[in-house]
Formats: C-alpha cells, structure tokens, sequence
C-alpha cells in the first residue's frame, strides 16, 4: 500500500492549526494524547511539542481509515491528513489554543504503536523516580518541554549578547588537572599513565585566567563543570556555567556588563524590563540585616540589633549573652495573627536546626505583650525594642540571643521560612542583590586552618592586605555574588595578577610554594610572563533557569538529571564496570 506521506509532508505542527486554516488540508504527525471513541465517530487529541489539535475520524472517510482508526491506542504515533474546520457551536474547547478548530481526517498513517506508558501525561503528582526513570516520557509531557524550550532560548541570549559585545567563546579541557573552587573532584584514570588521574573541571577558572594571559581580552563560555558534592534542591553533580572573564577591567565593568547581560536575557526570554543597576549590599551588610549572603530581597522582615537595648536587661538570658559578646537581634511579622500559639512554639524545632537554643516571641498588644519574656523586660526596654523595630499592634516580633552567626543563620533562615508561611512573597517579583566585599578567607574548624571564601586566584582589597598576616579574616576580597530571589546566581571576583600577592595568600592559606607549584604551577608561571589585570564571573545557568521557569528543583529544568544520590535512574549510571576494563586501568576494587 502507498502511503501517503510519501507524497505529502507535514504541514504544520499540532499545536499551530489556527482557525485561520479552516478550510485547507493539513498533513500532520505526532502522539496520540487521547482518544475516545463516540460510537462510530473516533477523535484523537494529536500531540506534538506545540500543543494538541482534536483530529476526527469520521465513518464517511472510508472503511480503511476507520477500522486502523480503531487500533489506535495512547501514545500511537500518528500521520494524519484532513480538513481543517470551524469546531460546531458549543463544542470549542478554551482550554487549548487549537480549541476552536478540529481536523477531520481523510487519511491516516500509523507510524508506530507504543506500550502503555508508565504514567498518564496529564497527571500532576508523578513520582519523581518514575519519571526519572522513564525520562524521554517525562520530557514528552507539556510542562518540562517548556522549561526546556527556555532555556535553549536563554543560551541564545546569552551567545547573542557575548557576541554583539566582542567576547569569543573558546572551549576548555574536561579532562584536566584538579581545579580550585572548594568541592571534591570526580576523577578519572589514566589508561596510558598508569596510576595516574584526570580531574573534571569543578569550573574553567584556571584556563580563563590563562586565555587572559594570552591575550584574548574577553572569554565566555557556556559549559559543562563538575563537582562531587552533597546535593540540594538547587545543585547538581554536573551542572553548567556561564563562565566569562575580561582583562584591563574593574569590578564595575564587570558588574555593568552582568547587569546587561541579565536585562539581555529576561527581555528575550521573559519579555520582562529588569531596573538597572541592582541594588547592592556588602556581604557585612547581608549577613547583618538577612542573616546570609543570599538574601532574599523580595519582602522586608529585616534583621534588627536590639543589644544596645537590652544589653543591661533584668532578663538574665539577654544580659548574659550581651556580656559574653553575642548579640540579641529581632524580626518583626508584620499583622502575623495567622500565626496560632502551636505554630509559634513549634519555631522552636525550626531554629534547633541553626543552633538556636531557644526563640523568642512577642505578639503587641495596644497596652502589653503576649510573650514569654514580656514579664523580665523593663517598660524602657519594651518601648526602647518597640521603637527598633518600628512594630505595631497585631505584629509578632521574634528574639534570638546567641553567638552573632547562630543568631544571623537562624533569623535569616527564620525570616524565609515565616514569609512562605505568611505569603510574603509576590511570585513574580525579582529580587537582584549584588553581595560585594566578601571576606577573602575564613577559619575553617574542620582543618584548623584559613580557607579561600571563592578561590585562591581572588584578589584582596590593596589597602586590607597588611592585615593578612595579622588578621586574615579581616581582609576582603574583591569578590561579588550575583544574588536573585534568595538564590546564588552566580559568582565571580577580580583576580590577582601579580605573583608576589598570590604567594603572599598562599602562604596565608597556609599553602607552602612547593605544594601550589604543583597544583597550579601552570598558572603561577603563566602570571610571570605580563599577565594582565583580569577579572570575571560565572552564573549557574541551571539555577537562573529554574528561577525563571518557576521549577521546584533543579532536575525540572535538566534534560537528563542526577537524583540526590548522584545517580541516573534511567541509565543506571554509575554502573559497575567489567575485570577487563579495571585491568586495563591497573585499578582493583577494594
Ligand atoms: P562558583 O563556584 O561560585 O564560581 O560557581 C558559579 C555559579 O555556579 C552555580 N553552581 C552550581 N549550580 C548547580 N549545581 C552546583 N553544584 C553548583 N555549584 C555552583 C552557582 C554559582 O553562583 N570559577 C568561579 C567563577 C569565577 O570566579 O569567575 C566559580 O566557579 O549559581
Ligand atoms: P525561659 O525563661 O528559659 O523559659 O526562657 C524564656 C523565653 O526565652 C522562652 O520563650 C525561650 O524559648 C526563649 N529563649 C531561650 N533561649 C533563647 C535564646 N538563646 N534566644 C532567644 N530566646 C531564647
């Protein structure tokens, strides 16, 4: 039998039959998302990753088309040829942007059967390890589509804007030497080099650097890096960058280039104005004021100092924690009645997760507090915390007295957790935040030791380096964050170029030059042949993309993700590998 799509191609695809096709012949291919049967009439709602059109089977087509019609099962793929029409009066369906037409149906093709599949596309609460398992299934389903088509478009935005801004995108090694950004590395044997191992790059950053040396003046490079890491809801085992670096710059035209960047994107992406510039805040005055250097800036509830209220107080605890240098800071919910006296004291299992040893609240009254601490408190230091945080009747304020980071890390996770809770948060609100004047180093307890805050390549401020032998934690780092709704979207830093200041942070990261030789000593050479002042950047494109598709995790907007345990339902990787394979490697399970 000659089939017909021999002679004809596809026309249009499902989701693009517009009523200004009634009347034409359309030849169309795709799934079959439903079908039912209406005794002697069939309809197929055909799918194709533009959307569905409602194709009819009519028994007037021929005995041929209507007894394959009836074999038609979910998921067939189908060529179909017809008429498009106008649907009858009442039966247009608004749900679906083809709803006012249908295709009634001359010839039909089908071009493969399908098992029934493992769940219904039109499901809402698929187990994730089903759909990660069957993800080609999954990826047929309208709404992770979409995420997909996003993000492609906002890699196009991407290389548009680098391009029209002379940058040049310039691939660097997967198979590499360790690099620095602080995660474990995946590794990988050497077959040839017996004994010996590749490193996946955790990012491109010793390489950029090295492209600045060389003279390339501005590098982008959207790619693949690698990190062996506990996983979250926003990371992934191997995720991609954004990665860009310049030469001859400061921080501002990095961050003005980001910023277009950004409106570059939402514009093309989202059809959204971005104001320019973001608002910034050093990393001093993020931690005070939202407890952590990735604020979420879309509501207030801002963190207050009351010590200097309190510090004096007949309250033991607060008096106590004020004379061993802690602080007592507060957080106001603004008209916060929703929240019930069992909702108030179960905060307390909330803030145990971030040290606290205990929280405590206060609900204004026009003439009292309803609050556990209301009866230590001098009237002076009731009107003294009142006037701080500027509350009112029917606010709750909550009070926490600790060591500063216990106190800073459980607000500022207190102060998310309550604006989800009290719906604080417009959805389509953006929140940028630059996070500038990172420290350059911090104590690390595990290793006894300094530890770089982003990497050993980042520069300090010239003017704070006297205090690196003296008081490391002090000096900062010409290093920015790149902040959006509470999320790290990305993270960069001016670099050091010279050679004496990099041995100098060496050396106060305890890192002898033998041991830095051999792990960059590449870098380090290249720095003494004119290496010029260079600095740079990389977002988390799956981040910002998630961001910007509203997904949950991070595996919603990844084709073929990892599970939190780093593995891949679908393929099994990683996977046990045959005696041969190891020999070959001269490696030995033990
Ligand atoms: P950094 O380590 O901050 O900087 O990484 C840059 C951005 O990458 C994203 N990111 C991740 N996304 C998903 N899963 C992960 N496991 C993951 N880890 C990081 C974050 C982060 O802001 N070389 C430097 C950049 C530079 O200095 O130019 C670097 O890699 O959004
Ligand atoms: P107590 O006198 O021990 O009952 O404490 C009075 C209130 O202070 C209770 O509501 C406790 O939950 C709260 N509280 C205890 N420790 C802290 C702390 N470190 N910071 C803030 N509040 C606390």
């Amino acid at each position: 039998m000659s089939s017909f799509i021999q002679r004809d191609k596809r026309t249009h695809y499902c989701g693009c039959v517009s009523p200004e096709d009634v009347g034409a012949e359309v030849v169309l291919m795709g799934w079959t998302h439903r079908r039912r049967d209406h005794g002697g009439v069939i309809f197929v709602d055909l799918r194709d990753r533009e959307g569905i059109v409602q194709v009819v089977f009519n028994p007037e087509a021929g005995e041929a088309v209507h007894s394959e019609a009836h074999k038609i099962r979910s998921e067939y793929v189908l060529a179909v040829k017809g008429k498009v029409r106008q649907r009858p009066e009442g039966m247009e369906n608004p749900l679906l942007s083809t709803g006012k037409v249908e295709v009634v149906v001359s010839e039909l093709e089908i071009l493969n059967d399908s098992k029934t599949p493992p769940f219904s596309f039109d499901e809402e609460d698929i187990s994730e390890n089903v759909r990660l398992k069957y993800r080609y299934l999954d990826l047929r389903r309208p709404s992770v589509q979409k995420n997909l088509f996003l993000r492609s478009r906002l890699a196009a935005a991407t290389r548009r804007y680098f391009e029209n801004n002379g940058f040049i995108e310039v691939e660097t090694p997967f198979l590499t030497k360790s690099t620095p950004e602080g995660a474990r590395d995946y590794l990988v044997p050497s077959r040839i080099s017996k004994g010996m191992f590749y490193a996946l790059p955790q990012s491109p950053q010793i390489f950029k650097q090295l492209l600045m040396v060389s003279g390339f003046d501005r590098y982008y490079q959207i790619v693949k890096c690698f990190r062996d890491e506990d996983l979250r809801a926003d990371r992934q085992p191997e995720f991609t960058q954004i990665d860009v670096e310049m030469s001859f710059i400061s921080e501002e035209d990095i961050m003005s280039m980001m910023e277009g960047l950004m409106a570059a994107i939402f514009k093309e992406c989202l059809n959204k104005d971005l104001a320019l510039p973001f608002p910034r805040l050093t990393y001093a005055q993020a931690i005070s004021r939202y407890g952590k250097d990735n604020p979420d800036v879309r509501f207030g509830m801002e963190i207050v100092d009351i010590t200097p209220v309190v510090k004096n107080s007949g309250f033991k605890l607060f008096n106590e924690v004020a004379a061993s240098g802690g602080l007592i800071k507060a957080i106001k919910a603004e008209k916060a009645s929703s929240l019930s006296r069992k909702d108030l004291d179960s905060l307390k299992d909330f803030v145990a997760i971030y040290g606290a040893k205990g929280l405590a609240w206060a609900r204004i009254n026009a003439s009292d507090w309803t609050s556990p601490i209301y009866k230590f408190l001098s009237p002076e230091e009731v009107s003294g915390i009142v006037g701080a945080l500027d509350a009112h009747v029917g606010d709750t304020i909550f009070f926490v007295a600790d060591v500063p980071k216990v106190v800073n890390e459980t607000l500022g996770n207190l102060r998310v957790h309550l604006a989800k809770k009290l719906n604080l948060i417009d959805p389509d609100a953006l929140g940028f935040t630059w996070v500038t004047e990172f420290p350059l180093m911090e104590y690390s307890e595990s290793e006894k030791r300094f530890v770089s805050t982003h990497h050993p390549f980042t520069s300090p401020f010239l003017e704070d380096l006297p205090l690196i032998s003296t008081d490391p934690g002090k000096v900062r780092a010409r290093a920015y964050d790149l902040v959006l709704n509470g999320s790290e979207i990305g993270g960069g830093s001016i670099r050091i170029h010279r050679k004496d200041v990099q041995a100098e942070v060496f050396s106060a990261l305890g890192l002898k030059e033998d041991e830095a030789r051999v792990k960059f000593g590449f870098l380090l050479d290249a720095l003494e042949y004119g290496a010029p002042p260079h600095g740079g950047l990389a977002f988390g494109l799956d981040r910002l993309t998630m961001i910007m598709t509203k997904a949950e995790s991070i595996r919603d907007v990844i084709a073929f993700p990892k599970t939190q345990k780093a593995s891949c339902l679908m393929s099994d990787a990683p996977s046990k590998v045959g005696i041969e394979q190891l020999m070959e490697l001269s490696l030995k399970i033990v």
